[in-house]
């Protein structure tokens, strides 16, 4: 298939024009990948069964791995959901952002949408063309990230193209995401509380401002066991990982220059690191070309907008073993760990005095 690719940001009717020209393929049963403040979406309409299947075989998705539905306004949310009374203080506070809500699904949203479950995720997102996409369409629009399956989530028209020119109807450039990290997902619970089963731009704190209990689902953190299931379903497949193998290293005092040195010099070897540590990690023998920075080591934003794109770059390098530091689990850092651990398949090494 033809890809049409579409930059916005020349004049505000171009935008408009090329809004409403993808508006139409939705509308018509096919896909856009389109920008969101979080990562890019593969948009197709959610009411169509046989539009969401496209973006399952456009990605080589399970069919078991739900959709995230996306909305242009708080209200609609009742048209496709039971919506509980804590969605309202959600809203108020968080939308449109960076959150998504887990709640029971009505009717009118397929089974081939929600992977077979009676639930539905629901998000508002806050950028303004992927609003107005929305709008236009009249429908609200079933996308995942737009990656391949397996692949980090895209963060730039280039990312989206690299994954998915052939395989969609129409790719609208909207420039860098802000966040770089996919939405908070999370599952209201009885008694005024929430599960949290993704972590994002919304933080655990945030939503502790809501909730009387946030708890992590175990999979967010941690490897599940054989049999154990996460509650995001799409949380147990294989994910972001780059092509060679990546190790984690705790934050143990000079643990992690430790195991650079030892390592410098065996096979090609890349470091995702901070600014801060470029200057020793050269002295310790590494090209500067094979440190990619994530930036200084206390923007914590700068590490979520940058990871997907470092993952990408690491697969263009030719390295044959990565090595990072494992981040902190606070704030948007818990987003950030998330996707490294995974990326790692859980391989950390921890110090001496840590275990
Ligand atoms: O930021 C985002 O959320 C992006 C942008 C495009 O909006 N979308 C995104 O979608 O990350 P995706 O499909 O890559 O990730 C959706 C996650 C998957 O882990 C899926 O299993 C989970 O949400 N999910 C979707 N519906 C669910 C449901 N009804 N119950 C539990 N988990 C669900
Ligand atoms: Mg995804």
């Amino acid at each position: 298939m033809k890809t049409e690719i579409a930059h916005l940001g020349e004049s505000l009717e171009k935008d408009e024009e090329i809004l409403t020209r993808a508006a139409l393929i939705i509308k018509s049963g096919g896909l856009v990948a389109f920008p969101t403040e979080t990562v890019y979406g593969l948009g197709a309409n959610a009411l169509d069964s046989d539009a969401a299947a496209k973006i399952y075989a456009a990605k080589g998705r399970p069919s078991d791995n739900p959709l995230i539905i996306h909305i242009s306004k708080p209200e609609e949310a009742e048209l496709y959901a039971f919506v509980p009374e804590e969605y309202k203080l959600l809203a108020e506070k968080f939308l449109p952002g960076p959150l998504t809500v887990i709640m029971p699904k009505r009717d009118n949203i397929p089974s081939a949408v929600t992977g077979g479950l009676d639930s539905v995720a629901v998000r508002l997102p806050s950028n303004t063309a992927a609003r107005r996409l929305i709008e236009l369409a009249g429908v609200p629009i079933a996308a995942p990230s737009a990656n391949l399956s397996g692949k980090p989530s895209p963060t730039s028209a280039r990312h989206v193209i690299e994954d998915m020119n052939g395989r969609v109807d129409m790719i609208i450039d909207g420039g860098e995401c802000g966040i770089g990290l996919e939405s908070t997902i999370i599952k209201l619970e009885d008694g005024g509380k929430a599960k949290l089963l993704r972590p994002g731009g919304i933080t655990k704190e945030d939503l502790e401002e809501i909730f009387t209990e946030v708890e992590l689902d175990k999979a967010v953190t941690e490897k599940l066991a054989d049999g154990e299931k996460p509650l995001a379903p799409g949380m147990k497949y294989r994910h972001y990982a780059p092509c060679a193998s990546l190790t984690l290293v705790s934050g143990e005092a000079g643990l992690f220059e430790k195991v650079i040195s030892e390592n410098s010099g065996k096979f090609a070897l890349g470091v995702i690191a901070f600014d801060e540590d470029i200057d020793t990690l050269v002295k310790l023998g590494l090209k500067r070309e094979s440190v990619l920075s994530l930036g200084a080591k206390n923007d914590v934003s700068a590490h979520a907008s940058r990871l997907f794109s470092i993952l990408r770059e690491c697969d263009t390098c030719g390295f044959e073993k990565i090595y990072a530091r494992l981040p902190d689990k606070d704030g948007l850092s818990l987003a950030v760990y998330n996707r490294i651990i995974k990326a790692a398949g859980y391989d950390v090494i921890r110090g001496a005095k840590e275990e």
